[in-house]
């Protein structure tokens, strides 16, 4: 039996303060509960975690980023440990913007075995920056997902969801989201490639999530028709009815 559809809002570096947070939480945290068919994660800045762990029916909270060390002398950084201690479940690794301050592949491999030792369910971001004519945005993506799982263990593959963001779809400079079709062809792509690392049962089971310029106009549409098994949501995850509606549709939507 396939899995629920799993729908993300990374919040990113939003909102401005606790009381809103707390406001923005409960308002999905009601949605959530209507969507029966969906699995909900939020993904606050860290610092709302803890306030938020006590999430509600088909809720679970999640972190936007994790430091590879476990310990030490690490200013700035927050451990896998401490963010399971602040009730995440679920952490975005190699999102695009993290990407952009300098995190390499060989980074998030290491953030990967940091989640994954305290169970924390991983979800890997790869995308290309753009999509060029001679189909080369294909091998950076096998790149990304090659070198990212190089050091991931076969038992470990339960706990990993690969979502998939082209970087010129995200945020306000994007001029759109992609197509459900391109959306379709890159998933195929990216279970196939995961079948060589881990053998084609394990690759079929794992969930993969479009993300970029999701909104409740486009949502149902891509997982209908993307290949994909949930969806990860920015700006439009700011709003808890808009983010509502998003569950909706997902919660209507057959997974097949
Ligand atoms: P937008 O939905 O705002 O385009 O952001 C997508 C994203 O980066 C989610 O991680």
């Amino acid at each position: 039996m396939m899995k629920k559809f799993l729908i993300v809002a990374n919040w990113k570096m939003s909102p401005e303060t606790p009381a809103r947070a707390k406001a923005l939480f409960s308002g999905i945290k009601k949605a959530a509960a209507r969507a029966k068919n969906a699995q909900t994660v939020v993904c606050p800045p860290a610092l709302y975690l803890s306030s938020m762990a006590t999430a509600g029916k088909n809720v679970a909270v999640g972190a936007q980023d994790v430091s590879y060390e476990s310990d030490g002398t690490h200013t700035g950084e927050i451990s896998a440990r401490m963010l399971k201690a602040a009730g995440a479940k679920y952490v975005i690794i190699g999102h695009s913007e993290r990407r952009a301050r300098g995190e390499t592949n060989g980074i998030v491999a290491k953030e990967i075995g940091a989640a994954l030792k305290e169970k924390l369910i991983v979800i890997l971001c790869i995308g290309e920056r753009e999509r060029d004519t001679h189909g080369e945005y294909f091998s950076f993506i096998e790149s990304q997902l090659r070198e990212s799982l190089a050091g991931i263990a076969k038992k470990d593959m339960g706990r990993l969801v690969i979502a998939y963001e082209p970087v010129w779809a995200i945020g306000e400079k994007a001029k759109e989201a992609d197509t459900p079709e391109g959306t379709f062809e890159i998933s195929l792509f990216i279970r196939k490639i995961l079948a060589t690392i881990i053998g084609k049962e394990k690759a079929f089971a794992v969930q993969i999530l479009y993300g970029g310029s999701v909104n409740p106009n486009n949502a149902a549409v891509f997982l209908k028709r993307g290949g994909v098994q949930g969806l990860l949501v920015g700006r439009a995850s700011l709003d808890a009815r808009t983010f509502g509606e998003i569950l909706k549709s997902a919660s209507m939507t057959k997974n097949i």
